[in-house]
């Protein structure tokens, strides 16, 4: 039997100020975004913004729907979207945020593992790490590539 450990690497902010002034831009518009959330059901508005290759800013926001699982996050939303319209522009950078009960949420709003997939699989993709920017009005985390948000990954190396 062997023992292995895994490592990623994470790095923490306590406010906004301490980010490059680029990030501080996809932070802020990741913010604007919640407010063209569509989330009737939790309440919980989440905004992307995801930086290209080609300097385009695309945000998303979650879509929910009555048939829960119909619905989608923020997060794919803006990654398709940018995957749609610029085929070609590797994603350089991603930042999530939520708005909640009146407020940004104090602590960052990790992906969910179905988002950390499909991060992994746009990384994978455009051969590029995604810098990926969780804001919370109290901490901001930044892992430079989202392959560390998924160990013991399903790849396409996988299907070879
Ligand atoms: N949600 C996102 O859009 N991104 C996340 O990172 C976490 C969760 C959405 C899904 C659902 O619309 C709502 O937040 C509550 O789970």
């Amino acid at each position: 039997m062997k023992k292995t450990q895994i490592n990623i690497s994470i790095e923490e902010y306590q406010y906004l100020e301490e980010l490059t002034d680029i990030d501080k831009e996809l932070v802020n518009r990741a913010k604007e975004a919640t407010k063209s959330a569509y989330a009737p059901y939790s309440k919980f508005n989440v905004g992307a913004a995801v930086l290209l290759d080609n300097g385009e800013i695309i945000t998303g926001t979650n879509q929910e729907n009555s048939a829960y699982p119909s619905g989608l996050c923020a997060e794919r939303v803006a990654i398709f979207y940018a995957n749609s319209k610029y085929p070609n522009q590797a994603v350089s950078t991603i930042v999530v945020c939520a708005f909640y009960r009146g407020q940004f949420t104090p602590l960052p709003t990790p992906p969910c593992g179905s988002c950390r997939q499909v991060l992994l699989e746009t990384e994978t993709r455009f051969k590029k790490p995604i810098r990926v920017i969780l804001y919370g009005s109290e901490k901001i985390l930044i892992i430079p590539k989202s392959e560390d948000l998924l160990p013991l990954c399903f790849t396409g190396d996988n299907l070879d």
